[in-house]
């Protein structure tokens, strides 16, 4: 059955996604590499435009910063990094240091996004890859030419600073709007840059 908020396409197309919340003044995450400011919202995972049906949809393979990697091995795997990596899916970390593993089908990779693709699409199957976080590698994927679409959970709140959810000048085209618990989902096709724009 086809979830609401899905698009009705070939995920053959997919290239790669970012699915993210934010606050409303483009924050992912406060200047303390905290999420309370989210995790304490009401969201039905399993509802309109939710995380759950678009993990389970269109996502084969991850990719994501060191931030956000050490973020999820301090939150998710408060036991330590021995214990097993929360995600099934094969998953891409950018980091140019020695990071600590997690027990997973995990690979610490730098560099070109655009190198890596291949392999993460290949990983993928008849998915496509999820760009986790952060902003700026999702920035990455864009200026590669990779990011097909963003996905943003609109948290009704204001940081002021933080992470931001793309530092970079992206042209998008709004495709879905629906409300979620306290969020506002939308989903974007990324265009293509306009000629002569200032990043
Ligand atoms: N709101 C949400 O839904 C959401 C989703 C995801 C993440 N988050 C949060 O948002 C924050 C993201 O932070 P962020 O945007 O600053 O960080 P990030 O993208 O997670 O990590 C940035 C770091 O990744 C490494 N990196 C990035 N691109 C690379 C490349 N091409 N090659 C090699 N290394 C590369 C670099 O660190 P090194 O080389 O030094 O390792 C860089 O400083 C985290 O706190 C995370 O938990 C929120």
């Amino acid at each position: 059955m086809r979830v609401p908020g899905l698009p009705r396409r070939p995920t053959s197309s997919f290239t790669a996604s970012s699915f993210t919340a934010s606050s409303v003044d483009g924050f992912i995450a406060d200047p303390e590499d905290s999420l309370s400011w989210l995790l304490t919202r009401d969201v039905d995972v399993h509802g309109p435009m939710g995380y759950q049906a678009f993990l389970d949809q269109s996502v084969g393979a991850l990719a994501m910063g060191s931030t956000t990697y050490r973020w999820i091995l301090g939150h998710e795997l408060a036991g330590g990094p021995s214990r097993d990596w929360p995600y099934a899916l094969p998953t891409w970390v950018f980091s140019t240091q020695e990071l600590p593993r997690a027990q997973g089908d995990l690979r610490v990779v730098r560099g070109d996004v655009a190198a890596h693709h291949p392999d993460m699409l290949a990983a993928a199957g008849d998915r496509g890859v999820w760009v986790v976080g952060g902003g700026e590698l999702a920035g990455q994927f864009a200026d590669a030419g990779l990011l097909d679409e963003l996905w943003v959970q609109w948290a009704p709140v204001a940081l002021g600073a933080g992470a931001p959810l793309l530092p970079r000048r992206v042209e998008l085209r709004l495709e879905d709007v629906v409300r979620n618990g306290d969020f506002a989902c939308a989903r974007y096709t990324v265009l293509p840059p306009v000629a002569g724009a200032q990043p």
